[in-house]
């Protein structure tokens, strides 16, 4: 069996499309994009699969039905899991935001723990679960993403599913110190152990999780064959693996070659009147590292004077989870940031600090990769971080200069084209923008050429192809 053949259950928490009304009030489906939606979608309309998740509305919208009118369009169906406002609060907002995102992008400091949060969030995972289980035909896998849903292998295992159930971390994995201070780390652990199939971003993040295995779920062995993992435990065998997620380099390359973006690019140009741009674009988000890119701008005034005048930083902010109280304080505290930095620099002529808290569409972003001499990719944290791939792949003259957070899973594969840094280390993230500043021509070819085919070769259908081949693996008859 193959992905060509197997219909497959893909459970997320957003659906690939979200109902939202219109400016007239009228309820209407609105698709969504992103690299999951890129990878899974083409498969999903050839083997006609069934995507699960929240449709992003109110209880009482009416999304059963759009979503079924949408599904015809797809070709695969599109079910939605109704979650209630309170329900949102406790699960979306709070125990999926504010105490799994932080603990696992090692942020202690900004977690909650909360009983009544975690028990909704119990809750809403096991309507995930009961949706998917009505939706199971024959021996489909099911595969479950991300951390809103750690438990729904555990609670479709309790439905009595025997389906493969396959689950990806699209986030890191925090060590197994972290862990501990999770009131619910032994639930969470043990649930995890009802997946047949776990993918990580990184080996760093799969080595954390082999250790909180072995710290908190008993009776357990580990088995290492050849590149693939192998936990034991309760008579089950879990595959582990590492799938670093990517994107599709060619829809990038080709759509920063369009007269758009050429048009989007000169007009961003001649608009901000800086001689080179450095480009820092995120969804809101305290795992970005924003205010700490903002101050090694501002270092790098202080430290190279030469960049004074010449060198203008456009931060672009996504709003994002803009109800959660911490993203609403980070978006104060960078607006603050903001003004300071440009009051003390700018000068009649020239603004240090171009900063827009706004959505994109397609021109406008490839418009802004193409515009921008360097790209400032400095997380705190991150599980991947897909915009600095897309930097990558729509530089069609190989003449952009990447600098890196080695703090984002996108480092292990990128860290030979681009300069890396340390977001906590301002000192050298000035030194790192000069240097991208001054480097000569020949060396940025060479670092983005390098950059450019990494990314080509491992692009978001490969990850896809070599996350199913283990599902396909597991499937051969010789293995039975
Ligand atoms: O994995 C991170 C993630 O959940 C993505 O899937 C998603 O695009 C992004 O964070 C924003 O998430 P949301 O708006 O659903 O909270």
């Amino acid at each position: 069996m193959n992905d060509e053949n197997r219909h497959m259950l893909v459970v997320s928490n957003r659906l690939p499309a979200a109902v939202d009304q219109d400016s007239d009030g009228n309820w209407k489906v609105f698709p969504s994009s992103g690299g999951l939606v890129t990878a899974m979608a083409p498969v999903m309309r050839r083997n006609g699969g069934t995507w699960i998740g929240w449709p992003g509305c109110p209880k009482d919208a009416p999304a059963e039905e759009l979503l079924r009118e949408h599904s015809e369009q797809e070709r695969f169906t599109l079910k939605p899991v109704p979650v209630s406002e309170d329900e949102v609060a406790k699960y979306y907002r709070g125990f999926s935001n504010q105490t799994i995102w932080p603990l696992f992008h090692d942020l202690l400091g900004y977690c909650e723990f909360d009983a009544d949060q975690w028990e909704t969030y119990c809750e809403v995972n096991r309507r995930f679960a009961e949706v998917t289980a009505e939706a199971i035909q024959g021996s489909s896998p099911v595969w479950v993403h991300d951390y809103q849903l750690l438990l729904v292998g555990r609670y479709l295992r309790e439905l009595g599913v025997q389906n493969d159930i396959d689950f990806f971390l699209h986030i890191p994995f925090p060590s197994s110190d972290l862990i501990r201070r999770l009131p619910w780390r032994r639930e969470i652990m043990y649930a995890l152990m009802d997946y047949d199939h776990i993918g990580f971003q990184t080996r760093h993040d799969y080595r954390n999780f082999m250790q909180s295995v072995r710290m908190f779920v008993e009776d357990t062995r580990v088995h290492s064959k050849r590149n693939h993992s192998f936990v034991l435990h309760n008579e089950r065998t879990i595959e582990l693996g590492i799938y670093p997620i990517s994107i599709d380099f060619k829809e990038f390359d080709s759509g920063a070659r369009s007269q758009e973006v050429a048009d989007s690019a000169w007009y961003f140009r001649e608009n901000l009147r800086s001689d080179k741009l450095v480009l820092g674009l995120d969804r809101l988000d305290y795992t970005k590292g924003i205010p700490e890119r903002f101050l090694a701008f501002e270092r790098a005034l202080e430290k190279y004077p030469e960049l004074r005048g010449h060198l203008a930083l456009i931060q672009v902010v996504v709003p994002s989870r803009v109800t959660v109280p911490q993203y609403q304080g980070l978006k104060e505290q960078l607006d603050q940031l903001a003004g300071r930095i440009n009051g003390r620099f700018s000068t009649d002529r020239w603004i240090p600090i171009h900063y827009m808290f706004r959505h994109l569409n397609r021109n406008q972003l490839l418009g802004y990769y193409k515009a921008s001499e360097i790209a400032l990719i400095t997380p705190l944290r991150d599980g991947m971080n897909l915009v600095a791939k897309e930097y990558c792949a729509a530089s069609i003259e190989n003449n952009g200069v990447l600098i890196l957070s080695e703090f984002a899973g996108a480092a292990d594969q990128l860290a030979q084209g681009a300069l890396m840094v340390n977001p906590y280390d301002l000192e050298r993230a000035a030194d790192a923008i000069f240097a991208a500043y001054i480097m000569d021509d020949e060396e940025k070819t060479r670092r983005m050429k390098a950059l450019r085919s990494e990314v080509r070769r491992n692009d978001v259908h490969k990850w896809l192809r070599q996350f199913m081949e283990k599902e396909t693996r597991r499937h051969r008859p010789s293995q039975t």
